[in-house]
């Protein structure tokens, strides 16, 4: 399969939570994260400069409390078929000063966006990009296609990542791909067998909670599936007692 690399950067309490609960989101800071967890941006630069990824991951998980109804589209009246082919304008991929993808899952057509490049410094260049699924409601792709945020299409129920990172990297030249997605995303990678390099900025705290995002959440190993194996490439104590890992994914055998 020819698809991007992918590197995975998640900040996580000692006890692998990476949310305070199921019904908060970190998308707008929240202090009691921030008072323990600290600040990871050093490491998330060093891997853009080391890495140069090409694109980032998030899931709709990020921006959108499950349960949560999203604002009502209006219905999409007549042939949907044309809306499931993907949606790359031209004028939006090959415009100049492109930096990068900001990609993120959302199959269900959850999340209503308020900017499609984002108003900072840091992010000059880089444009929006939305996977979705052919299960996706046609209201939404219609949506996107009207505020001119472009899609891949893969999957059907949820989105098929390994079809979409290929179409990444084919038709947008994709070479690496950052996620910071949370616990679940990050898990559907690992079981679809798409991640190549892990890294946790580990902070000593713990969450707990039953239903709280953890690390790589995702369905039980079933007596045929091994545990991935990891290579470490480094580990930093770093201020305030994080310590970030970083792990290469050991391909398996066979
Ligand atoms: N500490 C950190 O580093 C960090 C980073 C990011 C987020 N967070 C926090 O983590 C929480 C969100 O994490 P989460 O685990 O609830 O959500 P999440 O990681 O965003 O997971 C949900 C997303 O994964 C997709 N998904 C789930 N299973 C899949 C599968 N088998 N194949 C393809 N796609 C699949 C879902 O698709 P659909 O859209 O189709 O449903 C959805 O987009 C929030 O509180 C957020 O603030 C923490």
């Amino acid at each position: 399969m020819n698809r991007p690399k992918v590197v995975v950067f998640n900040s996580a309490s000692a006890d692998g939570r990476v949310a305070l609960s199921a019904d908060t989101l970190l998308l707008f800071g929240d202090e009691r994260w921030t008072n323990v967890a600290g600040s990871s941006q050093d490491a998330l630069d060093w891997l853009k400069l080391t890495y140069q990824p090409q694109a980032t991951l998030e899931g709709s998980g990020s921006f959108v409390v499950d349960g949560q109804e999203p604002e009502a589209l209006p219905p999409f009246e007549g042939d949907p078929a044309p809306l499931y082919e993907d949606f790359l304008p031209e004028h939006i991929v090959n415009r100049p000063g492109h930096r990068g993808w900001f990609t993120t899952v959302d199959g269900r057509g959850r999340i209503r966006w308020l900017y499609k490049e984002f108003p900072s410094e840091e992010w000059q260049g880089w444009h929006l990009l939305v996977l979705v699924a052919r299960t996706t409601p046609p209201a939404y792709l219609a949506y996107l296609r009207r505020e001119e945020i472009p899609y891949l299409v893969g999957g059907e129920g949820h989105v098929d990542l390994g079809c979409v990172l290929e179409k990444m990297a084919h038709r947008l030249g994709v070479t690496c791909l950052l996620s910071t997605a949370g616990g679940r995303l990050n898990g559907a990678l690992l079981r679809a067998g798409l991640v190549d390099e892990v890294n946790i900025d580990l902070f000593p705290a713990l969450i707990g909670g039953f239903q709280t995002s953890t690390l790589f959440a995702s369905p039980d190993l079933r007596p045929d599936e091994a545990p991935a194996r990891l290579r470490l490439l480094a580990a930093q104590v770093r201020d305030g007692g994080n310590v970030w890992l970083r792990y290469e994914v050991v391909p398996p055998v066979g």
